[in-house]
């Protein structure tokens, strides 16, 4: 329910230029720049389009370093929105993410989770802690009707929890609309049952709520007893099961920023101290004051389910078209954007030549469409080197919330559609630069062989003098 009204001039650049770039770019869909991208689908972070209720409420922003005013709105409109008395600022939610790590997690901890998110297991190790996926197992089944595949297992949980005692647990997390594994949501009832797991054992809950947009819509369109809810209830019942709430608010909100809301005042005054350390004042951390007063804006337009239904309506019919035309997608169409399977898309390649990053690769040569690796290229290798092959082999096509038009989704799944039927042209990556950090960002690889040059001329071939 909008309409558009300020628009940004894209380019599409023939396809000899984009295997330039691409190679330019070390292969790795995070280094192109931005001139060479016709449909920008890396990510929903920081890039949803603002409303213009967003817009003007930047215009009147309070810059005082101290006792800002903007600071206050926010506040009070994450309390009345989750009910919870604390919060602390940060600049993005992996800023979030060092500060709940750094104070509950010690050498040797565990924290289960539905599934890890890059930057929140890296920051757990960083802190010697380890990471238990305890996803239900239709989670990572790529094709499925489940409409919950991030739930977790709560005979999993138990497991994990009772074989390492409750003490080595250093917090439960729930991620909404779980990243990795294709956008996929929890349902209310499967919170209160972690929730009542945590309460037996003494545990803290941790949410991730940085895609609680697309989950709260997944909980009010599938859960039958979340139909009776509004969106702000249903978002309510969520808060209210969890100890601490953190968000990237890139996502949630539609802005840019992040930070935690937290219960109880004990926690809060422990984690308050890295908040001027690391981020800024306890009334910013990190975040502009604009970006604060469209963040408010935000979470309130969260609340309209007719604001938070384009994402994963766009989603769904991306999805649909490539399942009908028997690409492998992931299914039942998650939030944050739509999921190629990699795996069986180009089934010829091993997962040690990174699938999903060459598949991300040839899509950007043939389209101009940016997505992202999400597989093996996204993991860290093991301490003594070896390659931690990733459960699934992904290519994120994000869908930025209010961004694309219709036509541009058709455009997409049609050079999709080309690319599927030439799948066999498409080869392996290998790194020639491996940071040991995060590599997927800025790492840079080169194809085995001369499999580009070939997928340019079969497209040549097939679209003349087309881009
Ligand atoms: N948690 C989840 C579930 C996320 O998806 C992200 C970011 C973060 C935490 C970290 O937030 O970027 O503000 O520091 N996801 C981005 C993405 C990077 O492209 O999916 P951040």
């Amino acid at each position: 329910m909008h309409k558009v009204r300020i628009v940004q001039k894209l380019n599409l650049q023939p396809i000899e230029r984009r295997l330039e770039a691409m190679n330019e770019a070390g292969n790795n869909t995070f280094l192109l720049h931005n001139d060479d991208v016709f449909m920008d689908m890396l990510t929903d972070s920081g890039v949803n389009a603002m409303s213009d209720q967003q817009l003007a409420a930047m215009m009147v922003a309070d810059d005082s370093y101290a006792g800002s005013a903007t600071y206050t709105r926010l506040e009070k409109k994450l309390n009345e929105i989750f009910g919870m008395d604390y919060f602390l600022p940060a600049h993005q939610g992996r800023a979030a993410e060092n500060i709940i790590s750094q104070v509950l997690v010690k050498e040797g901890d565990v924290v289960p989770m539905n599934y890890h998110f890059t930057t929140t297991k890296a920051h757990i190790v960083l802190n010697g802690g380890v990471v238990e996926e305890v996803v239900i197992d239709e989670g990572l089944e790529v094709t499925s009707t489940h409409p919950f595949k991030g739930n977790i297992d709560i005979k999993k949980l138990r497991e994990v929890i009772t074989s390492n005692g409750p003490e080595k647990i250093a917090f439960v997390r729930m991620e909404a609309g779980t990243n990795l594994i294709g956008g996929q949501p929890f349902s209310v009832q499967n919170l209160e049952e972690v929730r009542a797991v945590c309460d037996e054992f003494d545990l803290l809950l941790v949410l991730d709520a940085s895609l609680l947009a697309d989950n709260l819509y997944f909980n009010k369109q599938r859960e039958e007893a979340c139909k009776s809810l509004s969106i702000r209830e249903i978002t309510r019942r969520i808060a209210d099961l969890s100890d601490i709430l953190y968000f990237s608010a890139r996502k949630l909100g539609s802005a840019r920023g992040g930070g935690i809301c937290i219960r109880d005042e004990a926690l809060f005054s422990r984690m308050r101290g890295l908040v001027p350390l690391y981020e800024g004042f306890l009334t910013y951390g990190g975040m502009s004051v604009r970006e604060m007063e469209a963040l408010t804006v935000g979470l309130e337009e969260t609340m309209d389910e007719t604001n938070i239904n384009q994402g994963p309506q766009f989603i769904e019919y991306m999805v649909d078209e490539l399942a009908k035309l028997g690409v492998p997608v992931i299914t039942p169409p998650g939030g944050l954007g739509c999921h190629i399977n990699a795996m069986e898309f180009v089934d010829h390649i091993p997962q040690t030549e990174y699938p999903a990053g060459a598949l991300a690769a040839a899509l950007y040569i043939v389209s101009g469409v940016r997505g992202m690796e999400r597989g093996t290229m996204s993991e860290q290798r093991e301490p003594d080197g070896t390659e931690l092959l990733a459960n699934m082999e992904l290519v994120r096509l994000a869908m930025p919330r209010r961004v694309f038009t219709l036509s541009q989704v058709k455009y997409a799944v049609d050079r999709i559609e080309w690319l599927y039927k030439h799948r066999h042209l498409i080869g392996g990556l290998t790194f020639t630069e491996e940071p040991e950090i995060l590599r997927f960002f800025y790492g840079r690889l080169q194809p085995v062989s001369d499999w580009q040059e070939k997928l340019v001329a079969q497209f040549r071939k097939d679209f003349g003098d087309s881009l």
